[in-house]
């Protein structure tokens, strides 16, 4: 079956077609780039952008899978969480193709969407794991019983991941979004150069906090004149990286072992990051687990994450409703 997946919950307009739940035909993602010179993401600018092109992303998405409509069996959408207004214009167009040719429709929540991006590389992956959501909006630990019914072990109490990262890039004049940005100049600094604090909660829990590390870099970026700064640029990135990275290691591996389960999957945009994969990897090794991450395509934002997870509450669930919502603060599930 070809299912049509429709992705608009926040800066990336995205269209694709996958075939069941593990071919991927298409994915055409347009990475909005006028938020740029704002800094971060403006909510009406990326509405009227998703307006705009939305018909064009899914047409070339459609030409590229090499199908026409009337071979979509299914076709699936982003609900939430995200910004309202961006949202609405996905969802609204992808059930008004659904009305018009009575195709069957799933409303998708972006956060399974992230998780169903390793499904789409490793299908076998539906059983018993954990898994690490790591985005822009989202930190959260996860305990997957079977898809379609998790347990939040832990979230962020404050910043997410992601936030930090697009933070501390500001910070460095590095642009925005600039995660990749810090991750890229990281690579040629020294992660020891300068500890920044690890949030490591008192109670044990599987929590994070992020911005006291935010904080941490400001203060010392301030205390430096302007050559020290261009001179340490790149330890500076290293040394949040470790920081921001470590917690993350250090609570996966913790939960891994405390739950007794083998098998761990990253998610979520800074599920590409190059220091996060490698150290996990490294981690979960020496304690005789395997770590699964999708291409860094399929970390950040796409269609095609949606397509997949659409695909697997169809086959659940069957259809859903084409009175379906957009739901800003959509949660994954009760924690
Ligand atoms: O999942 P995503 O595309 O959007 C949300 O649903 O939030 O994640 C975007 C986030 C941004 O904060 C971006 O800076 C971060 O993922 N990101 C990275 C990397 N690539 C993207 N963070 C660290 N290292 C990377 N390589
Ligand atoms: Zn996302």
């Amino acid at each position: 079956m070809h299912t049509l997946g429709i992705e608009t919950s926040c800066d990336e307009t995205s269209a694709a077609v996958i075939r069941d739940g593990d071919r991927i035909l298409s994915n055409v993602i347009l990475s909005q780039a006028e938020h740029t010179r704002f800094g971060g993401v403006v909510p009406e600018l990326a509405s009227r952008t998703h307006l705009k092109t939305i018909v064009p992303i899914y047409q070339e998405a459609l030409e590229e899978a090499e199908v026409e409509l009337g071979d979509i069996g299914l076709i699936a959408a982003t609900m939430g969480p995200g910004l309202v207004g961006p949202l609405l214009v996905g969802l609204t167009f992808a059930k008004g193709l659904a009305f018009a040719t009575g195709t069957p429709f799933v409303p998708v929540n972006h956060m399974e969407g992230h998780l169903a991006a390793n499904l789409l590389l490793h299908p076998q992956l539906r059983q018993h794991h954990l898994t690490l959501i790591v985005s822009g909006g989202h930190t959260m630990l996860v305990e997957i019983e079977r898809f379609g019914k998790y347990h939040i072990l832990g979230k962020t109490k404050d910043d997410a991941a992601g936030e930090a990262f697009d933070k501390v890039a500001k910070l460095m004049g590095l642009g925005y979004p600039g995660g990749a940005q810090v991750d890229r100049l990281a690579a040629d600094g020294d992660p020891g150069y300068f500890r920044f604090p690890r949030a490591v909660m008192k109670d044990e829990s599987y929590d994070f906090s992020y911005s006291g590390l935010k904080t941490a870099v400001a203060l010392h970026i301030k205390k430096l004149s302007r050559a020290d700064f261009e001179k340490h640029k790149a330890d500076i990135a290293a040394s949040f990286q470790e920081a921001a990275v470590e917690v993350l290691v250090e609570k996966t591996a913790r939960a891994a072992a405390e739950k007794n389960l083998t098998d761990v999957t990253l998610s979520g945009g800074v599920a590409a990051n190059s220091r996060l994969r490698g150290l996990l990897e490294q981690r979960l090794a020496n304690q005789g687990c395997r770590l699964f991450f999708p291409t860094p395509e399929l970390c950040t934002d796409n269609a095609a994450m949606i397509a997949a997870a659409g695909y697997y509450r169809f086959r659940q669930e069957g259809p859903g409703e084409l009175i379906a919502n957009a739901v800003p603060y959509l949660k994954l599930a009760e924690s």
